[in-house]
């Protein structure tokens, strides 16, 4: 495990201090499927499951459960292929909300017109995504290997993701809204794994400091278990934003854009937190 120093400005409130999840909220959470009704729907579905299946066919994945006895042996995920697969996905899942908050921001001020809410809520994602990231990185060392192939795949990913939002912004958010959807399914079956007893290791295992602190989590509330749980529930928040966000057009309002903190005061803005009771 990496021996890191956490310091304690870490607990500090930020601009993007988290909502509290109420354990209903994280334990409520479930996969779902938004049907593809167009032909922008099928573009942005066909090119996640194609990038799914070559991601899972290369880091060799498949869980115990729920068809233990057919899955080969290779195919079995242990606590480190876990981790591996949530380091190399949540470095890719850092880069859609920064690009799209980075060109919103610079249409805006090209163009000289506002943005009507949207780049802060991109920009949350992309840091969201990257303190997951981060919380993972406090569980395991990256190898040479997966630091080259998160190279490549950033150096991919951002010119391919940019080209694709200055085309169509529609489908790019379509286009994450089902990878959430993925990203959801994958921490479902992590915490299934865990359930089944096929993570013993994760057992006894607390959640970094700095995901305690982010997170806000209670304090019998902060095992491995647990961990996955506030993550998943940020996908699937993901997942909903990023398919509403995909049936807008570029000139609506964003209706995640946070309330003014001035006047509604912290405590309530954290009570209308984006995850819904
Ligand atoms: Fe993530
Ligand atoms: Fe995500």
């Amino acid at each position: 495990m990496r021996q890191h120093s956490t310091s304690t400005h870490l607990a500090q409130k930020s601009s993007w201090t988290h909502p509290i999840y109420t354990k209903k909220q994280i334990l409520d959470v479930q996969t779902a499927h938004r049907k593809a009704s167009s032909w922008q729907d099928r573009v942005a579905l066909s090119t996640v499951k194609v990038l799914r299946w070559g991601m899972d066919f290369v880091t060799g994945y498949g869980t115990y459960s729920p068809i233990s006895i057919s899955v080969p042996k290779t195919r079995t995920m242990t606590e480190q292929k876990w981790l591996t697969r949530f380091i190399f996905l949540e470095s890719v899942a850092g880069v859609p909300g920064m690009v799209a908050g980075m060109l919103r921001h610079l249409k805006s001020i090209r163009m000289m017109r506002r943005d009507h809410g949207w780049i802060e809520t991109l920009l949350e994602e992309a840091y969201n995504e990257r303190m997951h990231l981060l919380t993972f990185l406090k569980l395991a060392e990256p190898t040479w290997t997966m630091r080259c192939m998160v190279l490549g795949a950033q150096w991919v990913f951002f010119s391919g993701f940019s080209l694709a939002y200055l085309i169509s912004p529609q489908i790019c958010h379509r286009f994450v809204g089902y990878l959430e959807e993925e990203a959801v399914i994958t921490y479902s079956k992590a915490i299934k794994d865990f359930d089944d007893g096929h993570l013993p290791l994760w057992e006894k295992l607390e959640a970094p400091e700095m995901a305690i602190k982010y997170w806000q989590m209670p304090e019998n509330n902060r095992c491995m278990r647990s961990l996955l749980l506030y993550v998943r529930a940020d996908e699937a928040n993901h997942r909903d934003v990023n398919h509403t966000l995909g049936n807008l057009n570029q000139t609506d309002p964003n209706p995640f854009a946070a309330k003014p903190k001035i006047e509604i005061g912290l405590p309530q803005l954290q009570q209308n937190g984006r995850v819904k009771d």
